[in-house]
């Protein structure tokens, strides 16, 4: 810029050199990212920081020099935290905005920071930073969900309640083998965050515009101190890669799905025809003509989520495909899908950590539910097959002539009479009541990953240690 004092006041003091005039209005409101990527300011200035460092530590730049940089990015990230930092939307984006303060406030060394450096590499880092710390975020939230689920798994371990397939009851089983399903679902959400964090923790930083630099700089210097586990190896590579943020939103997309299938539990389940759990007032809210009513918004929002994080999701797929390499001003559309999903599922995780902590199980409703809609047909059937070493095939069409012949009486299968029971099959015994209680029902479930109590105690037991 010193270099350059022809240039125009209203061209781009960062790039103008060669332009006459400044851009159009339009051309300035759709070509600024500063009213969004402002949030990466926080990033933006530790990269800055690793990357004075190093070119001091290289003989790039002077000691002198880059002790002032490194200085004036602090107070003008003091700035930024008081909210006393005026961010131009001419200065389009937030490493311009941070460079052109940092020159107000220290002068000519701070024209020497963007040496061996362009803002391709430097929005990548920034924004790959600005990404891992949301897939911590995203773990610990994960975290304290799972450990919700837990809790209402630990208290109920035996609580019998119907399971269903195409919500129809299918067999009992239990409230901590349901509540354990989603710890499962949530643990491997953690892993996807865990995995996506790993493979992108390498710094992009000095791949410079596309094809790397003729200054002897250290990558392996700037990726350790913003803590990389190494530097990227390809340049072009380096900055048109947008993978770290897909798979975040990937993860956050399958999580949120996650999350959206809860919550639509809990919609049902809190319904006056259900009953199954009650929500507290924390997490509903009434309304305004019928005062009866007590809404699971909290849920229907958590339902809804998923919609704003996978058409984020969509977008980012849609604004990357088709991207010849390297760099193109497309990819700046990546931050606020990134970021608006990354808020939602944030919010999300928390919202229904709450609300499953507050939940209350309407035991006595779930025990009732469960022994209803014929629930251990199942258990008849497994019966006839053991006690009295018919087929499966043939036991299933007797135990569904009995399930006919209840429905006809209007009566569950336990009070069918032994001699109807009889009438379908002469070999029946008294024996056969055992089975066809829904606490029996659960308790026989033994198998490994089964609704036993037993065997839910034991992965109650297990994810305890784990999230311990
Ligand atoms: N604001 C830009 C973005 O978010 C920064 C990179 C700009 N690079 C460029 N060559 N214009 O993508």
């Amino acid at each position: 810029m010193t270099n350059s004092p022809k240039a125009p006041v209203s061209a781009n003091q960062m790039w103008g050199g060669r332009f006459a005039s400044g851009p159009d209005a339009i051309m300035t409101a759709i070509n600024a990212s500063i009213g969004f990527d402002k949030r990466l300011y926080a990033q933006d200035i530790a990269g800055s920081r690793a990357h004075a460092a190093m070119l001091a530590a290289t003989g790039i730049l002077t000691s002198s020099d880059a002790e002032a940089i490194g200085e004036g990015l602090l107070t003008v990230l003091s700035e930024i935290e008081a909210g006393n930092f005026v961010f131009s939307e001419a200065l389009e984006d937030i490493h311009m905005n941070v460079e052109s303060r940092l020159k107000e406030i220290i002068g000519e060394p701070a024209g020497r920071l963007h040496t061996a450096r362009s803002r391709n590499d430097q929005v990548a880092v920034d924004f790959r930073l600005w990404t891992r710390d949301q897939c911590d975020a995203a773990i610990s939230g994960l975290t304290a969900l799972m450990q919700a689920f837990l809790a209402q798994a630990e208290a109920g371990c035996d609580w019998v309640m119907p399971g269903f397939t195409h919500l129809q009851t299918a067999q009992p089983v239990t409230w901590g083998h349901h509540m354990l399903a989603y710890v499962e679902m949530l643990a491997r959400d953690k892993s996807r965050f865990e995995d996506a964090r790993r493979r992108m923790n390498e710094c992009p930083l000095g791949a410079a515009a596309l094809a790397g630099t003729s200054f002897p700089i250290d990558r392996h210097m700037t990726a350790s101190a913003l803590g990389f586990d190494r530097p990227t190896a390809n340049s072009l590579d380096s900055v048109s890669d947008r993978d770290f943020a897909l798979e975040f939103l990937a993860a956050s997309s399958i999580c949120a799905m996650h999350l959206s299938r809860f919550a639509e539990e809990l919609v049902i389940w809190s319904s006056a025809q259900f009953r199954f759990v009650r929500l507290s007032d924390k997490w509903t809210t009434g309304s305004s003509i019928m005062p009866q009513k007590k809404n699971p918004d909290a849920a229907e929002l958590l339902r809804a989520k998923l919609g704003r994080i996978l058409g984020a999701t969509v977008a980012l797929f849609t604004i990357m495909k088709g991207l010849a390499l390297t760099y193109s001003k497309d990819m700046q559309e990546d931050k606020e899908q990134v970021f608006d999903a990354a808020d939602t599922l944030m919010l999300a995780l928390a919202a229904m950590t709450g609300m499953v902590g507050d939940m209350t199980a309407n035991r006595d409703v779930l025990a009732a539910s469960a022994a209803s809609g014929f629930s251990t047909a199942t258990d008849l059937a497994d019966w006839l097959v053991r006690a009295l070493n018919l087929p499966f095939r043939d036991a299933h069409h007797v135990t569904g002539t009995l399930v006919a012949m209840a429905e006809k009486n209007g009566c569950d299968l336990p009070d069918l009479s032994l001699s109807d029971m009889q009438s379908v099959h002469a070999g029946i015994t008294t024996e056969v009541y055992s089975v066809l209680g829904v606490q029996n029902s659960v308790r026989s479930r033994m198998s490994y990953g089964g609704t036993s109590p037993t065997r839910v105690a034991e992965q109650v037991a297990r994810w305890k240690q784990l999230l311990a």
